[in-house]
């Protein structure tokens, strides 16, 4: 089917009355892997939560667009269903018991709960976790860890990670790197938000966009990661970007 994909159609969005998203296009397609990068506070996270529908974001124009079918005007829990999913890059405390998260997941997803302890297994996640509130507590690799447990379970079609390699060590890493392949292999199309070229050691994404202030101002292929790597955002801003940016 040719409408099938995660696509965002020219959003601009603001946050409590300040625009962080100014025209952003992107089209995520069954089976790719695309990597968003950018400077600190150029409106990556902001992305993530538009597509996931934050209610504290307001669209001001543009589409978001999943297999054909608008889902703007959705609240979250709809985008979920339709396969939207996100990992947070600061994930919050909740007043969830982390086994009653897991257990409503495998249920909304047809799996059986031991999938949960073999996912926590693989990402190297004490199961004593599962008697606590999700995130209360947790240390840095345990909150990251956790959200890739629920991805593992969850198996979105659109799934969105928020650098997921944040604080993680290079067993987490690898965790990710093989859990990315895999929903590549499953027909997933992945968006993942990362600084850190590292994480391309274990998979290649298909495509590499950079976002600098609100807008992704470079699309290409693995290049582009060297090029970060080796020039920085700043070369990037003063080659690529538009000049005036008050819009
Ligand atoms: N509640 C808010 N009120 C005002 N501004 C906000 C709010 N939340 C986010 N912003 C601003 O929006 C801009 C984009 O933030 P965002 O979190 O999307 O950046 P990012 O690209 O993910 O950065 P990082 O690499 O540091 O994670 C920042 O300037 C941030 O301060
Ligand atoms: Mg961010």
């Amino acid at each position: 089917m040719t409408s099938e994909g995660l696509v965002v159609r020219n959003v601009k969005a603001a946050i409590e009355g300040k625009i962080v998203l100014r025209g952003v296009n992107l089209v995520v397609k069954p089976g790719e892997i695309h990597a968003l990068m950018g400077p600190n506070g150029s409106g990556k996270s902001s992305l993530a939560y538009v597509i996931m529908g934050h209610p504290k974001y307001e669209i001001l124009e543009g589409s978001i667009i999943v297999d054909g079918e608008d889902i703007a005007s959705l609240p979250p829990e709809e985008r979920a269903k339709k396969g939207v999913f996100l990992a947070f890059q600061t994930p919050p405390e909740t007043m969830v018991k982390t086994r009653n998260l897991l257990i409503h997941i495998s249920k909304i997803r047809g799996v059986p709960f031991s999938r949960a302890l073999e996912a926590m297994k693989r990402v190297g996640l004490q199961q004593d976790l599962l008697d606590r509130y999700l995130n209360k507590g947790f240390s840095g690799g345990e909150m990251k860890r956790s959200e890739i447990v629920q991805l593992y379970l969850s198996s979105p079609k659109y799934p969105i990670l928020d650098e997921p390699d944040s604080g993680m060590d290079i067993e987490g890493l690898l965790a990710i790197g093989s859990l990315v392949k895999e929903l590549k292999q499953k027909g997933s199309g992945i968006l993942v938000i990362t600084h850190v070229a590292r994480l391309f050691r274990d998979f290649s994404p298909d495509y590499v966009h950079v976002m600098i202030d609100g807008r992704i101002v470079l699309t290409g292929g693995h290049e582009i990661v060297k090029l970060v790597d080796e020039k920085g955002y700043e070369y990037i801003k003063t080659n690529y970007a538009p000049k005036e940016d008050t819009g």
